[in-house]
């Protein structure tokens, strides 16, 4: 099987679902020749009801999803979810019929669920502070969909799988090794029965994994990374970050796609050297807002605030999952850096170039320094704190670039841009999303 992986490098929400739309709409050839245009299979093997993405259906409707793979609007495409992945029962049948409500159908024929992915249960949430709930990690920003819990239970051995859900006898006898073991103190029978109807609707769709990725074996495949790799449980900001790791892969990848921002985003808690303005101050924007005329002059004359708020309202930067205000920031060099070195990353796809437009100004952050003195990405917890981050000053660009669609289309500055990040990560840039749409998409050889 030859497998596309297409990985967030920075703190998720680069843009994978637009990038993989388009490599089903384009085509997209890797340096052994191989097209991934014509995959067949598109798995997500992490993360689950805490990433959120906007799929545009074929039919135009917009749906968004959190837990099913990308490739379910494309025809004849099997979708997947592997162990790794977590799903919350009632959210996935939810976006079940979400999809069931346009032209694309969810069926056993283009979605299956691995006996091994595991199960988010109503405590699980609870404890992630969901219904005003009290969580451990409320000083991380959470999602509230239960994910930390329900992987601390995987690594404690008493989480429960997809296969023993469904199998009242097998769900039972879970349940109650995770109530004896983890001392809640929810009631076995008032789950037997919450989550009866649930198990009808998801059986259908169970599969065993290994059989469903062996029946792909010769085919093209996309494994859809969620988050990004700064969120990586081992391998990000830790402890801000999700539990899963969007860098640790089932099977082989032949080739590691990183999608990256034109700038940064983060939503939750956590360091961001590059972010602009206070995060304390961003909780009262709202995506049906605009800067006015004269605060957006005077975020182009240097106020860091109005400038992560025009980033935030012109790029749309709301979490489709929990619609909080993303943090902003200018673009952080030093940070992809590392995440395509950690990541294995072969190239990279720059997206959402067009919302630089029009920021006579721009800034990439080419390295941090702690007391004038280069260092890394910190790893201790700690170090973040104090860090400098050591800004370049680039020019940007007048005008619209939406409609442009070779490299030499883009203005001077525009390509500018592209190369100086291109040279500051180390890592060749061979795709610019200009718009949300597949087509406005360049190719860069
Ligand atoms: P959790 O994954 O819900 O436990 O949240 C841990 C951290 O990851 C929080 O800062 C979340 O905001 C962040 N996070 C989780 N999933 C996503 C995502 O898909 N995009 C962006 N941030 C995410």
């Amino acid at each position: 099987m030859k497998v596309l992986v297409v990985i967030g490098c920075q703190w998720g929400d680069e843009g994978k679902a637009k990038v993989i739309d388009h490599v089903f709409d384009s085509g997209y050839t890797d340096c052994d020749g191989v097209n991934y245009g014509g995959a067949k299979l598109v798995f997500r093997y992490q993360g689950g009801a805490n990433a959120g993405h906007t799929q545009v259906t074929t039919d135009g409707k917009k749906i968004i999803s959190h837990t099913v793979p990308s490739g379910v609007t494309r025809k004849g495409v099997y979708n997947l979810l592997m162990p790794g992945v977590v799903i919350i029962p009632d959210v996935l049948i939810g976006e079940i019929d979400g999809f069931n409500s346009s032209e694309t159908v969810i069926t056993p024929d283009n979605f299956g669920i691995g006996g091994r992915v595991g199960i988010t249960l109503e405590c699980h949430r609870l404890e992630d502070g969901w219904k005003g709930g009290s969580s451990i990690n409320a000083d991380l920003g959470t999602t509230k969909m239960g994910i930390g819990p329900t992987y601390t239970d995987r690594a404690r051995r008493i989480g429960v799988n997809f296969a023993e859900f469904l199998n009242e006898d097998s769900f039972r006898r879970a349940l109650d090794r995770n109530k004896e073991k983890s001392g809640r103190d929810f009631e076995i029978d008032r789950y037997l029965k919450m989550y009866a109807g649930y198990r009808n609707r998801l059986a259908p769709f169970l599969v065993d994994e290994a059989d469903a990725l062996d029946r792909y074996a010769g085919d093209i495949a996309i494994a859809e990374g969620a988050q990004g790799i700064m969120l990586d449980g081992e391998n990000g900001s830790y402890p801000f970050v999700t539990p899963s790791s969007p860098v640790r892969l089932p099977v082989d990848a032949s080739h590691r796609m990183g999608v990256v921002k034109a700038y940064t985003t983060r939503v939750g808690e956590g360091p961001m050297p590059t972010e602009l303005g206070d995060p304390q101050q961003i909780n009262t924007d709202r995506p049906d807002q605009r800067l006015t005329e004269e605060e957006t002059r005077r975020a182009l004359d240097g106020d860091e605030l109005l400038m992560g708020r025009l980033l935030r309202l012109k790029g749309g930067e709301f979490g489709a999952t929990t619609g909080r205000p993303r943090r902003c920031g200018w673009f952080d060099a030093a940070l992809v850096r590392y995440a395509v070195k950690i990541g294995g990353i072969d190239n990279v796809v720059l997206t959402k170039l067009d919302v630089l437009s029009r920021i006579p100004k721009l800034q990439v952050c080419t390295k941090y320094e702690l007391a004038g003195v280069p260092t890394g990405i910190p790893m201790d917890r700690f170090g973040w704190y104090g860090l400098e981050p050591v800004f370049e000053e680039l020019p940007g660009w007048e005008g619209d670039i939406r409609s442009a669609r070779m490299f030499g289309d883009l203005p001077k500055e525009g390509r500018g841009y592209v190369d100086f990040v291109e040279a500051a990560i180390g890592r060749h840039i061979d795709l610019i999303s200009i718009g949300p749409k597949g087509e406005e998409t360049i190719v860069r050889k």
